[in-house]
């Protein structure tokens, strides 16, 4: 929901680049394409549609992405503008060109640089010192901002870099040109309230000479080694990130990356929480977390926080009881609200109670049943119950038309 006194919320999608690092998950550029669309619907701002450089396939779909779908305005009355595509290039001008090529098809394009800053990346995967990792970055920064407007730099392992140096390098790549400042914890290493002061410091410690350092888009990009992804990502947000980094289903390398479902409904449920608001519709969540599940082949485990197929589920028969007097007994969030299907959340199992029973024989057309056949079908059902985990709709009707018929 919109308020005066609230900012907006940056959503930036990388399902097509980090999610796509996930381990066996390769993408046609066709399925990229249907993919891209159904985000540009959803209301995404800012859609990371690939690494160019890295393959002759990843340019094609980039470039793909921002020809056909960079222009598109289906669906985005609330957003108000076409998605920016952005691509991803690591601080080598060979790569920013590269991805300047596939990107600058769109009417909104972004340069996504990435340079790690942790001394251990430095050491050992860089082996560069500290002086030549500003001079790197600032050289790549500049020369990505000779190409476009709209440049964003990321110091790869933020989360375990030191954060003094971190505030050099940041200072200097934004009066280099970078307009938005992106602090990745890459290896999913921090705790909430670590990331959130982290981001405190940083803002208030970076000091850039050329230009106001409120002039940047601060960003949050999280990996859920420790489960943490999400409660990283709200508590930046906290702390003054306007932009967080997700992708559908929380899909992506080793964990994972913040699952853009929990951090939006998050939002939704705890609007006085935030001084953010978003405009995602979130009715599209559970059509698009089952498209990229399908054409990715993830599985998304049932009991996932929003798209999860349990998610709005309910089996034991003192929820089934309540919910069916009232909804609100157990559920946050209406299942319509993200779209999920609301019928079939009565799951009958062994813990389901004479409520649940009665509700889904009425579902089914046998409301109308005495009370001695009731009982007996019941009884019947919870045998059943007994040695099967899910009792069906096709198990129930077995059940009745042999009472039935014998009634
Ligand atoms: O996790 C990471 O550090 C990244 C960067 C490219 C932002 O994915
Ligand atoms: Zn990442």
């Amino acid at each position: 929901m919109v308020t005066s006194n609230k900012e907006k919320l940056i959503i930036f999608d990388t399902t097509l680049r980090d999610g796509e690092q996930a381990p066996g998950v390769t993408l046609t550029v066709v399925e990229k394409l249907e993919i891209a669309k159904q985000l540009s619907r959803l209301g995404v701002d800012v859609l990371e549609a690939g690494f160019p450089i890295s393959s002759q396939g990843d340019f094609e779909a980039v470039e793909r992405i921002a020809t056909e779908v960079g222009p598109l305005m289906i669906g985005r009355e609330a957003v108000g503008t076409p998605m920016t595509i952005a691509g991803l290039a690591r601080a080598v001008h060979q790569d920013i060109q590269r991805c300047f090529d596939a990107v600058s098809k769109a009417p909104r394009h972004r340069i996504h640089i990435v340079l790690a800053t942790s001394d251990i990346h430095l050491k050992y995967k860089l082996k560069i010192t500290r002086e030549e990792c500003i001079a790197r970055a600032v050289s790549a920064v500049s020369f990505a901002k000779s190409l476009t407007d709209d440049v964003e730099f990321s110091p790869e392992d933020a989360g375990r870099s030191d954060q003094d140096f971190l505030c050099e390098v940041l200072a200097a790549v934004i009066d280099a040109g970078a307009t938005t400042v992106n602090v990745p914890d890459t290896v999913g290493y921090n705790m909430p309230a670590e990331y959130g002061a982290m981001f405190k410091y940083l803002i208030a410690n970076t000091k850039p000479t050329k230009k106001a350092k409120e002039d940047v888009i601060w960003s949050a990009h999280c990996h859920n080694d420790l489960g943490l992804a999400t409660a990283n990502t709200l508590a930046a947000i906290m702390n003054g990130v306007r932009q967080v980094e997700v992708t559908i289903n929380g899909m992506g390398e080793r964990a994972g990356n913040t699952a853009m479902e929990e951090v939006v409904m998050a939002i939704h449920t705890h609007p006085s929480h935030f001084p953010v608001y978003h405009t995602i519709q979130t009715e599209h969540l559970c059509r698009i977390s089952l498209m990229v599940s399908t054409l990715s082949g993830t599985v998304i485990q049932p009991n996932k926080a929003i798209v999860g197929s349990n998610a709005f589920s309910h089996e034991s028969g003192i929820h089934q009881d309540g919910v069916l007097k009232n909804k609100l007994t157990y559920e946050i969030i209406s299942p319509e609200t993200v779209g999920a299907n609301s019928s079939n959340m009565l799951i009958l199992g062994k813990h389901s109670g004479r409520a649940a029973f009665r509700a889904r024989l009425q579902e089914i057309g046998f409301g109308g049943i005495d009370e001695e056949t009731f009982q007996a079908t019941f009884d019947s059902f919870k045998n059943l119950a007994d040695s099967k985990k899910r009792v069906t709709e096709q198990d129930l009707i077995i059940l009745l038309s042999d009472r039935v018929a014998s009634s």
